[in-house]
């Protein structure tokens, strides 16, 4: 069997011929499909749920397929509707504002997705963080962001540096045990008890504020990626093209919804289609996971790279024992999708996976592979009508094919970032003329496919997480026995790339494995776990530009046993 090249499966698709649709698209086609384009009335709150709610036909499906080790729920699409209009009633009385940065700060659950509409219902900004940061990771972005408002638990709420943070007036608490709280606390449950059912939208602008997702770049503190409901126009087109959404289809998209794939295709997307679309609560285990996948019946199903090898390390007689024959694809995002992985599922599951390219500032996916496209092991795909994507030199001259050089999207996509918040020099340095360029590096074939080649940047993908070495030299230098830090992305096969940290000591400290941990352990409880160095290494100097800048590249070099390229600008 040649696998440099997949041939689709037979079946109906929504796309049948990528070509013939780029051919003369125009946007304009697509946005006829939302209640919007005849209305003029917009929240992409109302297209995802409340339009769903006001259809007989549909408003009660479900919506929401809630599934954790302690508890299962189903929410339809009426349902949800009234919980989240029963939500931006709270927000309302307590007087959030079209344009307020409300945070969310709280496991996945029902509650979440509730609570997440309800603050577009008010036209209000929402700001997923992930459940697992630490307190500066959660400093940060309510610092910058200056939310006015969180929502969380007495749990999480440890974690949340209340008395440094001016802006935040009002905290929503769920599963608090009584009143006590004071008068910036708001009780979840009592509120809902009473709030009512009805709510009059607040309609938007498509160029308004929907959406905050902070991600990692080389240098400085977490940025915060601004997108517009607008976005919606491509989380439509995508879900139907891509993701080839049917009515009756039961979706997984198993990324978190403090991760923009977890709200892009983990809310808007299927929701937008009025899918059922499954959330899982819980940690990851390949049993857990491929019972999910049976139990509800999938089929269609988007993950990660880093899971997908879990379940390849996991072995052909475990995934026997479940019924997966509901599985129409599988969808990848995240960090590239290893050959073997496609290879194994080919031979296991007897299914493509389909490889999408994408980042938090993108909005949406922009280099895929269709269901009715030949796939080809090892690329991202080619671009999807309406975007054009070409590899560029480091002055925006495009490049031909088979050459290495930035992968670039030409601007003006629906679902395109917007800004950065307060920090517009931080956005234009994105763009080079006419083009975003992405920070990673690839080639695109003489049929337009793309393969991707690595970051340009030190960003770090471990485990499909963008980390900013940065951020985690930042904290290492905090504790009392770091006096420099450097960190890099080291290969490896599970997880793409581990984190590891060259560090030099302070004066009285001595290298111990005791040290060492406890240096790890400061990382992972004062930043999140996903950013402790799984490697430290001690070091008598740190190399550094002669304007002080630490020479990553130098570090990784040395860590890899590579040439040492260019080192005219260090330091003596
Ligand atoms: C990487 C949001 C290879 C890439 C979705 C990108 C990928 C970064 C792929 C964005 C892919 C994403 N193949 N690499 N299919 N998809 N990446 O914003 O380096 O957290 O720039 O992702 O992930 O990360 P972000």
């Amino acid at each position: 069997m040649d696998m440099t090249k997949v041939q689709p499966r037979s079946g109906e698709h929504n796309v049948e011929d990528l070509d013939a649709l780029r051919e003369g698209f125009d946007w304009e086609e697509i946005k006829k499909d939302f209640s919007w384009y005849k209305t003029g009335k917009v929240n992409a709150a109302y297209e995802a749920i409340d339009r769903h709610a006001e259809n007989p036909n549909k408003k009660d499906q479900v919506a929401l397929l809630y599934s954790a080790p302690d508890r299962e729920e189903s929410v339809t699409f009426e349902q949800l509707s009234k919980q989240s209009n029963k939500t931006a009633n709270i927000f309302k009385k307590y007087g959030v504002q079209k344009g307020d940065r409300v945070f969310l700060f709280m496991p996945r659950s029902p509650e979440f997705y509730a609570n997440f509409f309800g603050i577009l219902k008010v036209g209000a900004i929402a700001g997923p963080l992930f459940e697992a940061f630490m307190e500066q990771a959660v400093r940060d972005r309510l610092e910058d962001s200056e939310a006015t408002m969180l929502i969380t638990t007495p749990e999480l709420l440890k974690r949340v540096p209340v008395e440094d943070l001016p802006h935040l007036k009002q905290i929503v608490l769920i599963g608090a045990n009584d009143g006590t709280e004071g008068d910036n606390y708001i009780n979840f449950e009592e509120e809902m008890a009473v709030a009512s059912e009805n709510f009059d939208i607040e309609w938007v602008d498509r160029e308004d504020g929907m959406l905050i997702h902070y991600t990692s770049g080389s240098t400085g503190k977490p940025k915060g990626v601004y997108h517009v409901h607008n976005a919606m126009i491509q989380h439509y087109a995508t879900g139907k093209w891509v993701i080839d959404f049917k009515d009756d289809d039961i979706y997984w998209c198993t990324a978190d919804p403090g991760w923009v794939t977890g709200t892009s295709y983990g809310i808007f997307a299927p929701w937008l289609h009025g899918v059922t679309n499954v959330i899982r609560g819980g940690r990851f285990s390949p049993e857990s996971w491929y019972e999910t996948l049976d139990k509800h019946n999938v089929t269609i199903w988007y993950t990660a790279p880093t899971a997908l090898r879990k379940f390849v390390s996991a072995g052909d007689e475990l995934v026997k024992q479940y019924d997966l024959s509901s599985l129409r694809h599988v969808m990848s995002v995240g960090e590239p999708l290893n050959p073997e992985v496609i290879t194994w599922a080919l031979r296991v599951l007897d299914l493509r996976i389909h490889d999408t390219w994408w980042m938090t500032e993108t909005g949406a996916m922009l280099i895929v592979n269709l269901p009715s496209m030949e796939i080809r092991p090892g690329s991202m795909g080619r671009p999807i009508p309406g975007v054009e994507a070409a590899i560029v030199d480091n002055e925006g001259n495009e490049l031909p094919p088979n050459q290495m050089g930035n992968l670039a999207i030409k601007k003006g996509w629906p679902s395109m970032m917007r800004a950065i918040w307060k920090n517009p020099g931080k956005y234009e340095s994105y763009f080079i003329k006419d083009w975003y360029v992405s920070g990673d590096s690839a080639y695109m074939d003489e049929d337009g496919y793309f393969w991707f080649q690595g970051r340009l940047d030190d960003v770090i993908n471990t485990s499909g997480e963008r980390v900013g070495p940065f951020e985690v030299e930042s904290k290492l230098i905090e504790h009392k026995a770091v006096a420099e830090a450097g960190v890099i992305g080291k290969p490896d096969p599970e997880r793409g790339e581990i984190i590891k940290a060259f560090i030099t000591l302070n004066p009285g400290y001595e290298s111990s494995d005791e040290l060492l941990e406890d240096i790890r352990q400061f990382v992972k409880t004062g930043l999140s776990a996903h950013a402790a160095p799984r490697e430290i290494e001690i070091k008598d100097s740190i190399p550094k530009t002669r304007s002080g800048k630490i020479m990553r590249r130098l570090l990784k070099s040395w860590e890899l046993g590579l040439p040492t390229g260019d080192t005219s600008t260090l330091e003596e």
